[in-house]
Parts: C-alpha cells; structure tokens; sequence
C-alpha cells in the first residue's frame, strides 16, 4: 500500500514521533509531506522513511486563531495543496497527523480522489481549541475522512461530542518497542553522576514547556517535599511557549529551589533519563489525550504518578500500575511523591506491574496490526 503522510511539524512532538512508528512498515512505498522543515525530518531520514519538506514558510494559524485568521491562512496555503494533489495521485491512500495536516489532506483526498485517513491526537474541545478550530476539524474529517483514529477513548469521545461522526472513528493506542526501554545498569550510574544526582531522590518530568503540561505544578510540589527530592525537567519550548519557560525559572528562584530542579532541554536519550529517576510525574493540568511519557515511565520500570484526566485515565490505575492525582494540585501530588519516597516496596511492585502489563498492552507490532487492518478496510471499501 502507497501511503502519503502528511504533517504540519517540522519538531518531535508526541504526535510526529508516533508517526515515525506507523510509517515505519510503509516506508519503501511512503512519503511523509512536511509542512515545516526542523530536526523531525532528520528523525525520519535517520528511520529511513522518505521525507519531503513541502512548505518553506510556516503556517501562521495557531490552535486558538480565529475564522478570519483561518481564512487568511488559506491564501498563504495554495502552493502547498496544489502540491500535495499532485503528489497524492502517486499514492493509494492520504493520512493526515495534525490539524493543519487535515485541512490540506482533505482538500487534497477530495481533488485527487484519494481516500483519506486522520489521526486524531488532540482532545478537540474549548480547553485545547478555539471554536473555530474545532469546528473546521470535525466538519472536515465527518465529510472527507474515511477513517479516524484516535489516540484514546478520550480523544474518541470529545470528537463524538464535539459532533464527529461515530461510524468512522476507531481508538488505536501508541505503540512502543519494550527493547527501546532496556538499558545499561553502568551506563545510567555514569549518567546519574554528570547529573549530580547520586544520593537523591529524582523525580523527572519529561515533556516540551508548555503552560498545560503544568510544569510549574511539579515545581510548588517540590517545595513542600523532603529536601531530598530534586527534579529534572525534559524538554523544551516547541511551539514558542517563551514566557513560560521564563515563569518557570523565576518560579524556581522564588522558591529558593535553585539546587533541587534541573532544566535539562530537549533530549534524545529518554530511556536512559528514565532510568536515572526514581518517579516520572506528568501534571498536565487540561486532560492529556495520550500521554507517551506515561507509558514509556512504564517500560523503563519507574513508578508514575499521573495527572487524572482524558486519556491517563486509560493508561493508569491507580494503586495498580502507577497513581492518579488531581490535576493542578501541588499539594496532592507532593504527597504522592512523598508517599512514593517512603513506600519503597509497594512501589517497586506497582512499577513492576506497569512495566509487565504496559509492554503487552502497547507492543508497536501489535500497534501497527491493528493499524494495518483497518486501513486494509478502508482500501477495499
Ligand atoms: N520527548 C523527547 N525529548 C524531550 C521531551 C520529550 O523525546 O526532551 C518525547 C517523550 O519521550 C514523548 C514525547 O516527546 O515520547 C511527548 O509525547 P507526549 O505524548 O507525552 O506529549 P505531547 O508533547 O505529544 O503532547
Ligand atoms: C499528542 C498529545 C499526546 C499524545 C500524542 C501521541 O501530541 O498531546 O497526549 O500522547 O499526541 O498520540
């Protein structure tokens, strides 16, 4: 099968590295169509799946524009959809990744009479977009889509009430490769040593700075837990939150936390970040719609305390394979750290049972199975 894949990202979000996973299969009869150039198409190359940058400016309309920016943006959108028609009759089938991916893939599958598939990896409502944002998502995808496929129940059912079509909308997880998790007992004492983390208890938090992955959570929790706990933030600004990251370290300085929080940037090697941490929190204080740090703390065998609402919800429970707190309550979440500090024990077995359910219940091959089977559906609809 001739697959097109189209995303708006030129960066690695979640969204664009569960992509490289599902291309991965296709990618000796696959393009994925960028809509920005950045360090993702060098991901691809690197996975050998064939990439091509369609747009030299970037798309001025954000999650929040409103009709008329929209419109405006549809000018400054021609060449690219002239482009990817074109290119879409040397393929079988359209599948669009993002939002952005949907407006143009649509477009697109209706010229080129090319079925077309979307990934939904975003909860469509007001917490996350504005109005018209979601508007054009659902009204495009219950009119072109063949297939939708969401990254969670939670994502399924916001589209639903949001007025998305049931009959085309399947929930497939993100799948992981439990051997990307593995690592080397010798080469994480050396890491936790650069680090300076010997002798603490790390909690990591592991996503881009963003005001709703509620780093600044992680931050007035760690103030009122044991002088022992220190934090490393992962991660970076992806989509110009440069405010926030600001926030955060002045946030980081009034609370005198200077010696007990590390910002450590956008990194490549998380599996080995994982393992040098005792706790990975996730705090996102909107619901997640997946949440792939959450399953990947739980290959790499670290205890998860997670932010419950939208998608978490399907992926921890709570007391069994990881625990659950409120979103935006610091104070909950420093006892959940504390808790953890001090239960050693029973920890140790709720990760355990994560590590052991979470790399049956999201093996990639699986994953892509059932990914295979439904776009075979589609082809011979
Ligand atoms: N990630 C990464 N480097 C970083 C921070 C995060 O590679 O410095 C990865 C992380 O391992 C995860 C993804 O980025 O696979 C984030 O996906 P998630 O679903 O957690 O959140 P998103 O950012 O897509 O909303
Ligand atoms: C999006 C979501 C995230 C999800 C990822 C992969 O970026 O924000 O929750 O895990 O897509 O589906």
């Amino acid at each position: 099968m001739r697959i097109f894949f189209l995303d708006q990202s030129g960066k690695p979000g979640g969204a664009e590295l569960c992509l490289i996973d599902i291309a991965k299969p296709y990618r000796d009869n696959a393009l994925i169509g960028l809509f920005a150039d950045g360090p993702f198409r060098i991901l691809l190359q690197q996975n050998n799946i064939p990439v091509e940058v369609l747009a030299t400016q970037a798309i001025q309309v954000r999650k929040e524009s409103s009709l008329v920016q929209g419109l405006k943006s549809l000018g400054q959108l021609a060449p690219l959809i002239i482009k990817v028609i074109k290119k879409a009759r040397e393929y079988d089938l359209i599948y669009a990744n993002t939002q952005k991916a949907l407006v143009v893939g649509a477009l697109a599958s209706f010229f080129s009479r090319r079925p077309l598939v979307y990934h939904l990896h975003d909860i469509l409502s007001t917490e996350h977009f504005s109005q018209t944002n979601l508007r054009i998502a659902i009204n495009l995808a219950n009119r072109f889509a063949s297939l939708v496929i969401a990254n969670s129940e939670a994502s399924k059912t916001a589209f639903m009430q949001a007025g998305g079509r049931r009959d085309i909308i399947e929930v497939v997880y993100n799948g992981f490769d439990p051997k990307n998790y593995q690592t080397d007992e010798f080469d994480i004492n050396l890491l936790r040593q650069k680090l300076e983390l010997q002798g603490k208890f790390v909690v990591g938090h592991f996503s881009r700075l963003a005001p709703w992955k509620g780093q600044h959570i992680l931050i007035d929790a760690l103030a009122k837990c044991p002088q022992e706990v220190t934090a490393i933030l992962v991660g970076d600004a992806l989509f110009g939150e440069q405010d926030y990251v600001k926030q955060l370290h002045q946030q980081v300085a009034e609370l005198g936390l200077e010696n007990r929080v590390k910002f450590l940037g956008f990194r490549s090697d998380i599996p080995q970040l994982m393992a040098t941490c005792d706790l990975v929190a996730h705090t996102s204080t909107a619901p997640e719609p997946f949440g792939r740090v959450i399953v990947e703390a739980m290959l790499c065998g670290k205890p998860i305390v997670a932010a419950k609402a939208g998608g978490v919800m399907e992926l921890v429970e709570h007391g069994f394979n990881g625990f659950l707190v409120t979103p935006g309550e610091p104070q909950e979440l420093a006892q959940a750290i504390t808790t953890c500090l001090q239960e050693t024990e029973i920890t140790a077995t709720i990760a355990d049972n994560a590590r052991t359910t979470a790399s049956r219940r999201f093996d990639v091959a699986i994953i892509n199975q059932q990914i295979a089977q439904l776009l075979s559906q589609i082809m011979s609809a």
